[in-house]
């Protein structure tokens, strides 16, 4: 069972591939030739994705007595995103090949022309003159060969209309981050929860962002699922730094202890001055070595108090936290930020393995059991008589405790080839001899080896 090393260039495509052969993602739209930078889930895609929220929504959410849920908006005021400072700072420096006019974002065109040359350059944050600068200095040119003209600011705000007139609606985004949502309901969560200090207000939902630059899967797509939460605190209370650490910590544990992504691959990263975002006095990127490099999977930020700040100044609300003695703060923020569906690529790519089992090449995915989305599947050697209908009794006991699946035809080796492409831990065997004992095999996707088992031990091995 020699493991082969796919951790290269091709890994991508090879994931990409088996997505679409095992319904977790395909390319959105494809019977009309596709839409760039946009995915479906299918029904494995869900489950895993699913999985992941779970996972989030219990270490974050559900554990926590001092963290409340939301569900906001999508579609906001625009008055939400001239105080956020969206409008004048959520753009990305884009520059465009002059002979068929084709956009690249001008951080990644410099990037890449030095990686080519085996330098590593960091140029996120940068202003729009000193890219420019930089790309007619160094020559370069686009991947078509082409001079490109003067890089300009693009806002990444994705608008729309609301009316039944064309042309005479009135004009608004479709969220950013779904952050903004949590700041224009501190006031309604404390009037109504009287929530006490610190304390922290998350949601999960879609975001969507004008992304020109092809991204590479589900890690950058023009709408994806963010998960976050702001942890409001009283500066004089709590020392930011401490909760900043805290929030780190929490945050590798998630990602290492209940995701089960590879420690090895993950690393923090602090963002320096040029590259703070517009709201932000520190950050720090999760970054998960994907094989194209290390690139920012999840983000925590010390906000402090500028959107609440900016949304009292700019919608005349007041925007306070009231001890019981009558003092009055504006909380400031840490954020811990994730990115769901970027989250979806980064898994499969530290899953993906090729083996040989019995002398011939398979591939499986080693999903930590928790986010796997079939943890069992019920194999009956034959699918009738007293084997079938013994399968049929185990998967409806096992159902309801956790996801299983039946599946009763084609040959075994077929059936485990499809399990372990979709990350099954277990495979079940029901067989001839077992109808004797009341045992079945159990086939452990990563090494393959099967042991008999109990039936009524099988519920205990997930
Ligand atoms: N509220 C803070 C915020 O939105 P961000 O770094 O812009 O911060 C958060 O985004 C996370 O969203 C990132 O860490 C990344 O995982 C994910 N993300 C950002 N842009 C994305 C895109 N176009 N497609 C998929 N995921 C994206």
């Amino acid at each position: 069972m020699a493991q082969q090393d796919v951790y290269n260039q091709d890994l991508l495509s090879k994931v990409t591939a088996l997505c679409k052969r095992r319904g977790f993602i395909f390319p959105s739209c494809e019977i009309y030739g596709g839409m760039a930078n946009t995915y479906d889930y299918g029904p494995y895609g869900v489950m895993l994705k699913e999985n992941i929220r779970n996972k989030w929504l219990q270490r974050f959410i559900r554990s926590r007595a001092d963290i409340h849920q939301i569900e906001s908006s999508i579609i906001l005021n625009p008055k939400v995103w001239d105080a956020s400072g969206h409008v004048a700072n959520f753009a990305d420096v884009m520059v465009e090949d002059v002979v068929n006019n084709k956009r690249y974002r001008a951080d990644h065109i410099i990037e890449d022309f030095f990686e080519a040359k085996g330098e590593e350059v960091k140029v996120d944050g940068l202003p729009a003159e000193e890219l420019d600068k930089m790309i007619k200095d160094n020559g370069i040119l686009s991947p078509d060969g082409n001079e490109f003209g003067p890089a300009k600011k693009m806002n990444l705000l994705f608008k729309t209309e609301i009316g039944i007139v064309e042309g005479e609606g009135s004009e608004v985004y479709l969220r950013g981050e779904i952050a903004q949502g949590i700041f224009l309901n501190f006031k309604n969560v404390m009037d109504s929860l009287s929530p006490k200090l610190p304390f922290g207000i998350g949601q999960t939902g879609k975001a969507f962002r004008n992304e020109i630059t092809k991204g590479q899967f589900t890690f950058r797509t023009l709408e994806f699922d963010l998960m976050e939460f702001e942890y409001f605190f009283d500066p004089e209370e709590n020392d930011w730094n401490e909760l900043f650490d805290y929030w780190k910590e929490q945050m590798h544990e998630f990602a290492v202890g209940d995701i089960g992504l590879s420690e090895e691959r993950v690393r923090w990263r602090t963002h320096d001055e040029d590259e703070l975002s517009h709201y932000s006095d520190r950050t720090e990127d999760l970054e998960f070595q994907f094989p194209w490099g290390f690139k920012e999977s999840f983000g925590l930020a010390y906000r402090t108090d500028f959107d609440l700040k900016n949304h009292e100044e700019n919608s005349g609300q007041t925007l306070v936290y009231t001890y019981p003695q009558g003092k009055k703060v504006t909380p400031h923020v840490i954020e811990p930020s994730f990115g769901l569906s970027r989250m979806v690529t980064t898994v499969l790519c530290d899953a993906y393995r090729e083996d040989e089992v019995d002398g011939s090449e398979r591939v499986y995915l080693d999903l930590d059991a928790g986010i796997a989305p079939v943890k069992m599947a019920i194999l009956p050697l034959v699918k009738k008589g007293e084997v079938m209908e013994v399968a049929q009794k185990i998967y409806d006991e096992l159902k309801d405790k956790f996801s299983c699946e039946l599946l009763e035809s084609g040959s075994i080796g077929k059936r485990y080839r499809k399990m372990d492409e979709i990350g099954t831990p277990y495979c079940v065997t029901v067989d001839f001899d077992g109808l004797e004992d009341g045992t079945v095999t159990v086939r452990d996707r990563n090494t393959a080896e099967q042991k008999r088992v109990k039936i009524q031990e099988l519920a205990g091995l997930v």
